[in-house]
């Protein structure tokens, strides 16, 4: 008798939507070696660690080949030192409190936020935003909660809450009372962010539905305007229904160093089937302890530099030099008729396909023409056909000549 696999395995797509455009992009390439093309499909940064970072990263790792500082097995849920740094930074400011044992430090948001769901029960009803991050989706998929994909493209017991022109791509209430809720604000793709007045009714829905919030703000150092919130914890109530997920990829370039954490705070709770409350505080740090080691303590250190008063200072011009070019696409498509949303509190911009293309055929015109790779928007969900994502994450060169590009073409 053969071993069994996992068969929910066979109901997600055979291909990660970021693997798949790779392969795409990679056959074109061979096919077009002449062709110069610029990637602004995965949201992958481009500027290099901040300096402050590198100094302090490549003293770690001499510290780990010396005897006298060597270090081995850390604590699994991150050492003391960058949590602390953690909270005084990121939360302190904010009037949020925390201790040090509910931030747990780890390699990904995109781990973090595809592992949560192993601690809450199969039979939990789930909400996802649609377009979405496809991580929440898949390891629910993969974990048996989902059902079988739909002819329209929707998994059959996910809950979908559909962010469109229509509602400015703002969620809107799920109209029967949900377990589980996905948001990531500012969001990813649509670019667009919710005002503090927008999540508190989510934090209300929450708290009168007994939902559990689970808030990827890997985004966040994006955030410009004022009146949007930087953390769901600024919202009163959230602690009791809220996990919050935070990455230091996307504003201090650790996409390829992986360093992220996640905050449990000891109030949030789910229940067994007695209905006898258990703090997702102490499942967390259980499933971390059996199935993770740590994020290695080079990377740690290199993570701590990051609050640095050099560390902040590089880290801002990174985010003003992205946020640059994500005003550059905004203008430029406007000026040629797109309907552009997103890439004022992020790095994305959502860009409404021209005439009645759907995001494929945009993708492929994009790619053949003007040799630029975007996120086609299905990809994120069936709300997200007859949308393109473009990432600001390139350089200012490759960003004014991928605009460039665009507008000599005839959409
Ligand atoms: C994206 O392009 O959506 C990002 O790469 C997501 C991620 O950080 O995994």
């Amino acid at each position: 008798m053969a071993v069994k696999i996992n068969e929910n395995y066979l109901l997600i797509k055979s291909n990660y939507i970021f693997s798949e455009i790779n392969q795409r992009v990679e056959k074109y390439q061979n096919d077009n070696p002449d062709a110069d093309i610029i990637r602004m499909g995965i949201g992958d940064v481009t500027r290099p660690l901040p300096e402050a970072v590198t100094r302090k990263f490549t003293e770690a790792v001499q510290e780990m080949g010396d005897a006298k500082s060597f270090r081995g097995y850390g604590p699994e849920q991150g050492y003391d030192f960058l949590i602390e740094e953690i909270i005084k930074n990121d939360y302190a400011p904010r009037g949020i409190d925390l201790s040090v044992d509910e931030v747990f430090v780890s390699d990904g948001a995109k781990c973090d936020t595809g592992n949560i769901q192993e601690i809450f029960d199969l039979s939990s009803t789930v909400a996802v935003t649609d377009p979405v991050y496809p991580v929440y989706v898949e390891s629910n998929v993969m974990a048996g909660r989902t059902g079988p994909m739909m002819d329209d493209g929707r998994y059959q017991k996910l809950v979908y809450i559909p962010c469109t022109e229509e509602n400015g791509f703002i969620p809107e209430l799920p109209e029967t009372p949900v377990d589980l809720i996905y948001l990531c604000f500012p969001n990813n793709p649509t670019g667009m962010a919710l005002t503090t007045e927008q999540l508190a009714q989510w934090v209300d829905y929450a708290r009168e539905n007994n939902s559990i919030i689970l808030f990827d703000a890997a985004y966040e150092a994006y955030i410009q305007e004022d009146n949007i919130p930087h953390s769901i914890y600024e919202i009163e109530g959230a602690r009791e229904v809220a996990i919050e997920f935070r990455s230091f990829s996307k504003n201090a370039g650790f996409t390829g160093t992986r360093c992220a954490y996640t905050v449990v705070p000891k109030e949030v709770m789910g229940f067994d089937s007695a209905g006898n409350p258990h703090s997702l505080n102490s499942l967390w740090n259980r499933r971390q302890t059996t199935k993770f080691n740590g994020v290695s303590y080079p990377i740690q250190v290199a993570a701590c530099a990051v609050y640095s008063p050099e560390g902040r200072a590089e880290i801002r011009e990174s985010i003003d030099y992205y946020m640059q070019n994500a005003s550059i696409i905004r203008n430029s498509l406007k000026d040629i008729g797109l309907r552009v949303y997103g890439g004022v509190n992020s790095p994305y911009i959502w860009v409404k396909t021209p005439g009645d293309m759907n995001s494929w055929e945009f993708f492929d015109l994009l790619l053949d023409e003007a040799h630029i790779v975007g996120t086609p928007g299905v990809g994120f969900g069936p709300s997200g056909e007859g949308y393109l994502r473009l990432t600001a994450f390139n350089t200012l060169e490759n960003t004014e000549k991928a605009m460039e590009r665009i507008s000599k073409l005839s959409l």
